[in-house]
């Protein structure tokens, strides 16, 4: 399965990927995208030897058109499978209908709890004491997409964001290769009666 990743940042999520399953059970990770063109994701595909390019808000007038430009650069090179690993921007309705069901993402906070972009910060001025990481796909709303895979941290006494996170990172670079692992071997399907709910055929 040809896979695309998505990144806007330091690009630790794809490093697990190119470490964990690119060119093994089944997996390619043949092109990587990002809305930031010095994104050290970028410096990291291109160290794998992996496409990249740039689409910048600034280049585009709408986000539709760049969209439409990153499904065509994708779809043209074989992708088959569009991973979001930090990747900070709103997907429009245009590009997922390039991928139907083809989308996943990974978020720093047990969905549907803390969905949006400060998730780990909202979780602690909650007051929570489990945290987690959910991978699902991803659809026309913020986070809201079903789930494929989740996994909780207990952190009863947690402060600050920064310690948090470096608890979720480990989990998120175990769970994400996972899901394209069982996605690209065909392990992950909706159930009929209530396509929310995601089977893993383990
Ligand atoms: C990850 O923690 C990921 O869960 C988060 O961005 C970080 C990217 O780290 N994504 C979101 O918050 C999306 N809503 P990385 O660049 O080191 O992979």
């Amino acid at each position: 399965m040809n896979v695309a990743v998505l990144a806007s940042g330091t690009g630790t999520n794809l490093q697990a990927l190119l470490d964990r399953v690119h060119g093994r059970d089944g997996v390619e990770i043949v092109a990587v995208a990002s809305d930031k063109p010095d994104a050290p994701a970028l410096d990291r595909a291109r160290r794998a030897g992996v496409a990249t390019a740039s689409f910048l808000a600034a280049d585009y007038p709408r986000r539709p058109a760049r969209d439409r430009a990153m499904a065509d650069w994708l779809i043209g090179g074989g992708v088959e499978l569009v991973v979001l690993a930090g990747y900070m921007q709103l997907l429009s309705a245009e590009f997922l209908e390039r991928f139907p069901d083809r989308v996943i993402n990974v978020h720093p906070a047990l969905l549907p709890a803390f969905p949006g972009l400060r998730p780990v910060d909202d979780a602690l001025a909650y007051g929570v004491k489990v945290f987690g990481v959910t991978v699902h796909f991803v659809d026309g709303g913020v986070d809201s997409g079903p789930v494929i895979l989740q996994r909780a941290v207990e952190l009863p006494d947690a402060r600050d964001p920064a310690s948090v996170l470096d608890r979720l990172h480990p989990i998120e670079h175990e769970l994400l290769p996972e899901a394209v692992r069982l996605l690209a071997r065909g392990a992950v399907s909706f159930d009929p009666a209530n396509r929310r709910r995601v089977v893993i055929e383990r």
